[in-house]
């Protein structure tokens, strides 16, 4: 552990007290969903159940469609809410929590799985009628390998949806994870009325108090022998709640917090964002469970792997995502920085530790829309955005002793693969200028014919090419023509390329670091071209 051993006074000792107390404090997650699951309606629920906003609907815009940065702009300077383009941060209760955002597109890109690593803990949101997704099966891998926790809100009760007790196998048979219920419905969608909390038998029966959950329901909460008197829940309602949790105390998965925070156990909410029944429940559960900042592994320069505390170790982050010119206004790039222990106070002189140099933290800020306002402390679980000249790369560590290196981000090994070049030669110096920041951003990987002629950009979501040629386009101002080629999966190839006997459907080329990395149509090319050549060795990029 990376710990400084000076003599406590006591100043020092209470300064310490009130970074424990603001450690313990923060819930840094994310929400992993597929698209439409719920994830901004329960993100505005969060909102308006931490008063931060009194009426539910400002996140939308008035057409309906999602919320836009100057909404959010707009939101801040009202309600005094920190939100940055990469998280946002707000009270609920005693807890401090930080939302970090996940796009929520079809298409996912690495951008999304490096912000989850950013996160202490994740809510998976699912829709009772859909199930399982694929995109949430992909960000639940992450997670997985991550050791990230994740808790279940299966979402939309008051739709007509697949029974609870198959929505449960399903989690556990498409994840591979136990998952234990917390809470049960009572009856679903228009006969939604409440949940049942099994810790202590209580039926919690709802109300809506107005149209589409714009405000907090009313709650009646009787023991569960009280249910038939209530005269809200049928016979039929009333039986299958009564059979579902007698089979839950039977046949169901035992939940402990330390099963949960260990990632074998995933605990199972049944709520209505929308008409806000069980969403108050949920998030009381949310911030009982989902753990505070931890340690987090690293590697010391002599190669040993320790853990930095959050606490005892003095301040210390990492860059999990870069983004440039966010503000037209100011040409720069920012970097994302995840702190990982101690305060951090504006003006730090820290060391950064690639570069084996120091720099101080100037201009940290929060970022909201087109305006930045600046940061005078944070904590272990926050996240703040430095202007970056050109020093911080993606995965870079900095701290305020040195001495040790956060592990590496994840690589994700790209699946599609195009050609890229400027309809215009005349730009080809900007072209190379945005691609080689896109790549620096982790926004594709840049890969080149062993000739150098040709730029091919690989990555693992369509949506990376998409947003490739619309900011070449609009912050470098050239127009570009991407083909798409037919491969699939790569490997690195260690050996001399001249005698690589090669399958069909294969392409040779070379990475940013000059690697030689073969490209095949398929799984089977690669396996074939493993066979057919003994003398070389292809390993898998990632
Ligand atoms: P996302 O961010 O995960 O993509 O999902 P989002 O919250 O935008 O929800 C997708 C749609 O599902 C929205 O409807 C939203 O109102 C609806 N929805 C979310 N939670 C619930 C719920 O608990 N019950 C019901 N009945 N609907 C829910 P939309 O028609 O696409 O948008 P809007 O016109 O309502 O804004």
């Amino acid at each position: 552990m990376v710990c400084c051993a000076a003599i406590m006074t006591t100043t020092q000792a209470s300064v310490d007290g009130e970074l424990a107390a603001a450690t313990a404090q923060r819930r840094t997650f994310a929400i992993i969903s597929h698209p439409d699951a719920g994830k901004t309606t329960l993100t505005e629920k969060l909102l308006l159940y931490s008063g931060m906003i009194r009426t539910a609907g400002m996140v939308r815009g008035r057409k309906g469609g999602k919320v836009t940065a100057s909404d959010w702009m707009g939101m801040e300077q009202e309600r005094g809410i920190s939100i940055t383009a990469s998280a946002m941060q707000f009270h609920y209760k005693d807890a401090v929590i930080n939302l970090l955002d996940t796009p929520g597109h079809q298409d996912f890109s690495e951008d999304t799985y490096r912000t989850l690593t950013a996160a202490d803990s994740a809510i998976m949101v699912i829709d009772a009628a859909k199930g399982v997704e694929a995109q949430t099966r992909k960000l639940f891998a992450v997670c997985r390998l991550r050791r990230i926790p994740v808790l279940t809100l299966v979402n939309k009760l008051d739709l007509p949806g697949r029974p609870p007790l198959d929505l449960m196998t399903e989690v556990e048979q498409a994840l591979d994870i136990q998952a234990s219920a917390i809470n049960w419905p009572v009856g679903s969608g228009s006969e939604f009325a409440g949940i049942v909390t099994r810790a202590d038998g209580r039926v919690h029966l709802f109300s809506r108090t107005a149209p589409g959950g714009a405000a907090k329901v009313g709650v009646e909460t009787v023991p569960l022998g009280e249910l038939a008197r209530s005269g809200r829940v049928s016979a039929d309602v009333l039986a299958q709640v009564r059979h579902d949790l007698e089979l839950l105390d039977i046949a169901g998965n035992p939940f402990s917090r330390e099963r949960f925070l260990a990632g074998e156990v995933t605990p199972v909410f049944f709520a209505s964002a929308l008409t806000n029944f069980g969403v108050e429940h949920f998030l009381d559960a949310f911030v009982a469970l989902a753990p505070s900042p931890g340690a987090r592994p690293a590697d010391a320069e002599d190669g040993r792997e320790l853990t930095v505390d959050p606490i005892e170790t003095p301040f210390s982050a990492y860059v999990f995502k870069l983004q440039a010119n966010m503000n037209p206004k100011h040409r720069d790039s920012t970097a994302f920085l995840r702190i990982c222990s101690g305060r951090f106070e504006r003006d730090m002189v820290v060391k950064h530790h690639r570069l084996n140099r120091e720099v101080r933290l100037a201009r940290p800020h929060s970022m909201v829309a087109q305006a930045r306002s600046t940061v005078e402390e944070a904590f272990p679980g926050d996240i703040i955005g430095i202007i970056n000249p050109g020093l911080f790369a993606i995965g870079d560590t900095i701290s305020l002793t040195g001495g040790f290196n956060f592990k590496p981000l994840p690589q994700f090994q790209p699946e599609l693969f195009a050609r890229i070049r400027p309809t215009d030669v005349g730009k080809r110096k900007a072209f190379d200028k945005g691609l080689s920041q896109m790549a620096q951003e982790g926004t594709v990987q840049i890969m080149r014919s062993l000739n150098d002629l040709e730029s091919l950009v690989a990555a693992v979501g369509r949506l990376q090419f998409d947003v490739l040629q619309y900011r070449l386009r609009h912050e470098y101002r050239v127009e570009t023509v991407l083909d798409q080629l037919p491969y699939t999966c790569s490997a690195w190839l260690d050996g001399d390329p001249a005698t690589f006997k090669p399958p069909s459907a294969s392409m040779i080329v070379k990475d940013q670091r000059n690697r030689v990395v073969v490209l095949f149509g398929d799984q089977l090319m690669k396996t074939i071209a493993r066979d057919r050549n003994p003398d070389h060795l292809l390993r898998d990029m990632g």
